[in-house]
């Protein structure tokens, strides 16, 4: 069990990224309703590729709870039954929970995988809980931490769906980015704990407060981007085009991106103390290049109108910004690794 314990809590937080990924690439394509039902898609657990699929044919097995398209309606089978040659209004009820009754295969598949995806990052935390009973002499709390990533990973299942209900929820946007980073950080402390740590690093108090700073302001920016998303998708939303989503922005935009200016300057002080003082956090090197990237791709959405791709860039490399940041708190707080 122990074995394959730190390759499974390492497999758990790829996939999770992955969903942190797909979850973005879902809104960057509008594909958030590609399957209007839940947990299956347009009732089936492998969504259709066409159209066709989806409308009435004679002569069909129906299983209940499948989906055709009729009308420019959505029809939902209420039992298994087979189709005579012509429809028969009876054997169909309308789906109720929104009228969003088109086909765009593209859409489908995308959200399909997403869910697939967040479907996959579930089982791999479940099986890193079950897998944790090794440690259960050692280390408990190993068991407590993978316990609580799994109900936090049910949660989210919970809130992902209950945001799109309640189309654009403020809080519930904020919560769920806040949770995400949540996970990620349990993830990240439960594989810190298990892993052979043979580099040496040098403990340095300024340091480890000012890094401690530094992840409370990722925090903060992140927060803040997470407004300025919630007024980007209000404008969005009503069919504007990109060049008028930040037209008239909020203070927290303007907010937000001075801030980047705080989070850089104070990481690049990080990378100047741990280069002065060779302590050896040599994660703080992939930081900068992280937040250079992601500063440029913030100045992309604002001054030349969101070019494709670039709103999934941000987000995930804000979340990844965070990994790695919290990663290296781990690495400076060992005191183990003193000198
Ligand atoms: C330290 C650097 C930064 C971090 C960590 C950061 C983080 C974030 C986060 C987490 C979001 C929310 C994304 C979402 O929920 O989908 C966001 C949104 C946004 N940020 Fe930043 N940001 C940074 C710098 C900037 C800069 C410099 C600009 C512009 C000059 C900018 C412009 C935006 C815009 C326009 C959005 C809305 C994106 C959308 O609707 O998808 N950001 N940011």
């Amino acid at each position: 069990m122990k074995k394959y314990f730190l390759t499974s809590a390492q497999i758990a937080l790829i996939l999770v990224y992955l969903v942190i990924f797909a979850g973005a690439f879902v809104r960057l394509t509008g594909s958030g309703m590609g399957c209007p039902d839940w947990p299956k898609c347009f009732g089936y657990y492998i969504p259709p590729t066409e159209q066709q699929e989806l409308l009435f044919a004679a002569g069909k097995e129906y299983d209940k709870g499948q989906v055709i398209i009729k009308e420019e309606a959505l029809l939902v089978a209420k039992n298994d039954f087979t189709s005579k040659t012509s429809f028969d209004s009876t054997n169909w009820e309308k789906y109720t929970k929104h009228d969003y009754a088109i086909f765009n295969p593209i859409h489908t598949w995308v959200e399909y995988i997403n869910r697939l995806l967040g479907a996959l990052a579930g089982i791999a935390c479940v099986i890193t809980f079950i897998l944790s009973f090794g440690y259960r002499k050692e280390n408990k709390k190993l068991i407590l931490l993978t316990f609580l990533i799994c109900v936090l990973m049910g949660f989210q299942a919970w809130l992902g769906k209950t945001v799109v209900d309640s189309v654009l929820n403020p809080f519930k946007i904020t919560t769920h980015m806040l949770a995400a980073l949540l996970i990620v950080a349990l993830q990240l402390i439960v594989i810190y704990t298990v892993k052979k740590h043979n580099k040496t690093l040098v403990f340095n108090q300024k340091f480890n407060w000012i890094l401690a700073g530094a992840l409370g302001l990722t925090i903060i920016q992140i927060v803040l981007g997470t407004t300025v998303r919630e007024h980007v998708d209000i404008v969005s939303e009503t069919g504007a085009p990109e060049i008028m989503w930040l037209q008239n922005p909020t203070i927290a935009f303007y907010i937000h991106r001075s801030f980047s200016i705080i989070v850089l300057l104070t990481n690049l002080y990080l990378f100047y103390l741990n280069r002065k003082l060779t302590l050896g956090f040599n994660k703080i090197n992939w930081v900068i290049i992280i937040l250079f990237i992601e500063i440029i791709s913030g100045i992309l959405m604002y001054y030349f109108a969101f070019p494709f791709g670039t709103q999934t860039i941000h987000v995930v490399l804000a979340t990844l910004l965070f990994g790695v940041q919290f990663y290296t708190i781990l690495e400076s707080n060992n005191k183990k690794m003193l000198f």
